[in-house]
């Protein structure tokens, strides 16, 4: 038996999703609110039976293992690897020593080892008696310096390195894991020109989700001319990619669920300042504004933020565009204020009066009152230039949100501020928006007379894109696109007005494997109907006049895939009513006909 097909076996997919999701049995299926987008209502569902998933709301679907990817953000292979882990398989295929995937491995060992290093040289040595007493002087217990794994590494060239040469790891190794430096012209063998990134700083191990040391970040000591940033962190590497990670995660994911907010704070040290508070649900970037990627991890715990930056304009600057980013993605984000005078960081304001931190978070306000607060205070509003201003600044951020309701309530506020009516708000978002271009349409007319109108309904969404395809395989030739049509799956096809045209080209394309119009031209003389060509190529070449061969393909390719998808989702969205009926009728039969369908679908 196949590897995957016993891994099914052995692992059920309401159990493994239920690890992420809350399910909730539903007649022959589970559902709960779908993990990949912003819902309400749970439009997710999954089936013991089919070993399989799909959410109604996002369209995505599968079985275990692109469950497993989608959600972890992994690749198949390590999808795999994870859940024959947890079942108890044993991989015939085991993908190893393809070198880059063992050297990942061997790059996570060399980061265990340089962590337990880092934290032994801490606790033990003379030399990091400095170290020590400036981490009391911090407020840090032994008991966090234990649980967070800090360490700390004195100024020489090599300490780190040469410990893990002699315990055996490569200079390649070394090096690819971003804690051995290796200058321009150096050697392997020569023994020199290598040397330690991290010297003569305290060390933070940085954790993914799994509990893997995946990199570093590293505080230096004692500030001088030479030392460097602040903060180092590990560079990009093959397992430690800065705009992924979020610290803390690993420690904070419970309690972020539980308490359905994430606090993201901008320093590790706040982080840890946070948590030995008991306040468990705090993470932090590594010296970047949030990014989609981190977002998504997040998602998957709370969609709720509230965010600590900078209270500065440099800061807030800064923190936007991870903001923006998180609003668009459907984040609820409030802004945490520390009070004038509390401290500078949420370390700094813990260590001055826990209290006055805890209020902070608690009392957070949301994005858009604070937007509203700064954006207002202080102005002139029997000014109209000012107030345009103020609009021009607040609509885009209003634009933002994705929900209907709450985006109608802050348009609101803003024209009962303002002073206007909100259909002038209208007016003004229609300026800031560039205007959509439209989808041209085309008209199957004949072209002697142009002067009639037109009598011919506007084409559908979908038969402009079948026209489009049609179009680009024209005169792009690329014929073979024709045969990927699927068209008994999906009925629609047949009633297009360029069906029979796309029948034609096909049937010819199968016989001779090349395009001829000359061949349809006699064709649609029959049927009277010569000028669908003409104008088709005609509008073709309008189009995509600038388009090279391979752009061509591209567009005939695009274009097919948009159809597809157009159709697929139709034909989603009247399997989600049919089996809702079904659902209600308690149509075993007909739920599973329907699961069958959409599970095709999914695999399209
Ligand atoms: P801060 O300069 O505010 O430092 O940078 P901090 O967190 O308060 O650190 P302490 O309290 O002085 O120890 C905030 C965060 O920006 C990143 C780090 O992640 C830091 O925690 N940073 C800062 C860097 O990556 N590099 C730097 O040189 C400085
Ligand atoms: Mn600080």
């Amino acid at each position: 038996m196949k590897d995957t097909e016993l891994i099914k076996q052995k692992i059920d997919i309401v159990d493994l999703i239920g690890e992420y999701v809350q399910l909730k049995p539903a007649g022959i299926n589970h559902k709960g609110l779908c993990p990949f987008h912003q819902e309400k209502s749970p439009s997710f569902m999954a089936n013991r039976e089919r070993q399989s998933w799909h959410c109604f709301g996002c369209n995505k679907g599968g079985d275990l293992f692109s469950f497993v990817q989608e959600i972890e953000g992994m690749d198949f292979v390590d999808a795999l690897k994870m859940l024959a882990q947890k079942a108890g398989v044993q991989l015939t295929n085991t993908f190893e020593d393809k070198e880059a995937s063992s050297q990942k491995n061997r790059i996570k060992d060399i980061n265990a080892k340089a962590t337990a290093f880092y934290h032994h040289v801490f606790l033990n040595t003379d030399a990091s008696k400095d170290a020590r007493s400036y981490l009391e002087k911090r407020g840090l217990t032994q008991e966090t310096i234990i649980d967070w794994q800090i360490g700390f590494i004195p100024d020489q060239w090599d300490l780190l390195t040469s410990y893990l040469l002699k315990k055996g790891y490569s200079i390649d190794d070394l090096v690819a894991s971003g804690l051995m430096i290796k200058k321009d012209g150096a050697t392997v063998g020569s023994g020199k020109g290598f040397y330690d990134r991290f010297r003569g700083r305290i060390m933070f191990p940085i954790w993914d989700v799994h509990g893997n040391v995946v990199g570093f970040t590293g505080r230096v000591l004692v500030e001088t001319e030479k030392s460097g940033g602040k903060y180092v962190n590990t560079p990009q590497t093959s397992v430690y990619d800065k705009s992924r990670v979020v610290f803390g995660l690993n420690k904070a994911k419970q309690d972020i669920r539980k308490k359905d907010v994430v606090v993201l704070v901008e320093g590790q040290m706040d982080v840890i300042a946070c948590h030995q508070a008991g306040m468990k649900n705090v993470v932090a970037t590594s010296g970047t504004a949030l990014t989609s990627e981190q977002i998504v991890l997040l998602k998957r715990y709370s969609t709720n933020v509230n965010m600590a930056f900078d209270a500065d304009e440099a800061g807030a600057k800064a923190a936007k565009r991870g903001i923006d980013i998180a609003v668009e993605q459907g984040m609820r984000v409030r802004v945490i204020e520390i009070p004038e005078g509390a401290g500078k960081d949420p370390d700094e304001c813990l260590q001055k009066n826990p209290e006055v931190w805890f209020t902070a978070v608690e009392k957070a306000s949301p994005m858009m009152d604070w937007y509203f607060t700064r954006t207002f205070g202080g102005k002139n509003l029997s000014d109209p230039q000012i107030k345009q201003q103020i609009v021009d600044v607040l609509l885009p951020e209003i634009t933002r949100i994705p929900y209907a309701v709450e985006r109608d309530h802050w348009l609101q506020q803003l024209a009962s501020r303002v002073g206007v009516d909100r259909n002038i708000l209208r007016e003004d978002i229609q300026r800031l928006e560039k205007k959509a271009v439209p989808v041209p349409v085309l008209h199957v007319q004949a072209p002697s007379s142009p002067q009639k109108p037109v009598v011919k309904k506007p084409l559908s969404r979908e038969e402009v894109l079948f026209e489009r395809y049609l179009m680009a395989v024209l005169v792009s030739g690329e014929g073979e696109s024709l045969l990927h049509v699927q068209d008994q799956r999906f009925p629609q096809f047949r009633s297009f007005a360029l069906y029979p045209l796309y029948e034609k080209l096909k049937v010819q394309y199968t016989s001779d494997r090349s395009l001829q119009t000359d061949f349809l031209r006699e064709f649609f003389e029959k049927q009277d109907e010569e000028n669908i060509l003409d104008i088709l190529i005609m509008k073709a070449h309008l189009e995509l006049d600038d388009l090279d061969a391979k752009h061509m393909k591209h567009e005939a390719e695009d274009t097919l895939f948009g159809l597809h998808d157009t159709l697929r989702q139709a034909r989603l969205k009247t399997l989600e009513l049919a089996l809702r009926q079904a659902e209600a009728e308690k149509n075993q039969e007909n739920m599973r006909e329907i699961l069958r369908e959409v599970q095709d679908l999914n695999t399209m």
